[in-house]
């Protein structure tokens, strides 16, 4: 049976981050709470879940930044693991960033993540030869 997957709302923060932790996916540095809203509050961005009988089974983060799309926090539930669950969210990433006039998907991964690493390739995205800087903007007490 095809998963219902939708847009969440802000009410579905609780069970989303929830699901990120359960899933290994937080890290001190990132909080789940404010990654979420800013997600939801901006209009190129959002985080598409999935509903189970039982709650949420799945979540994956969609943003459109002009030139390409991403994907973050791809999550599925342990117990709801290698039942196409991941490939389907994945489905429903491509479907909303080709909507939006996205050329391109794309995504990291942290190199440790061989699990991660499987499925994407059996998805059929290709390693991309780049070395990802970064650094925070937000200064002290700012509001993300
Ligand atoms: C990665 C993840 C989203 C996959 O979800 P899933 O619902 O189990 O994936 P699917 O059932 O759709 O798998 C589709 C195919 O991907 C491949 N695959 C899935 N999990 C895999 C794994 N652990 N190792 C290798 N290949 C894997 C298989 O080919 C699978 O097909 P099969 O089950 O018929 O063999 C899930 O394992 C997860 O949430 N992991 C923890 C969070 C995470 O690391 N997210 C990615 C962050 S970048």
């Amino acid at each position: 049976m095809t998963p219902e997957i939708e847009p969440a709302t802000a009410a579905d923060a609780p069970a989303v981050i929830a699901l990120w932790h359960a899933c290994g996916l937080t890290r001190p540095w990132n909080d789940p709470a404010s990654d979420f809203a800013l997600a939801l509050r901006e209009a190129q961005s959002s985080v598409l879940v999935a509903r189970g009988k039982g709650g949420l089974t799945g979540s994956a983060m969609v943003g459109f930044d002009g030139h390409r799309g991403w994907v973050y926090y791809l999550a599925v539930a342990p117990a709801a693991r290698r039942s196409g669950l991941g490939r389907a969210l994945m489905t429903a990433a491509e479907r909303w960033l080709r909507e939006r006039g996205a050329p391109k998907l794309q995504l990291m991964v942290r190199g440790d993540n061989t699990a991660a690493l499987g499925f994407y390739e059996a998805f059929g995205l290709a390693r991309q030869d780049v070395v990802v800087l970064g650094r925070f903007l937000a200064e002290e007490g700012d509001e993300l």
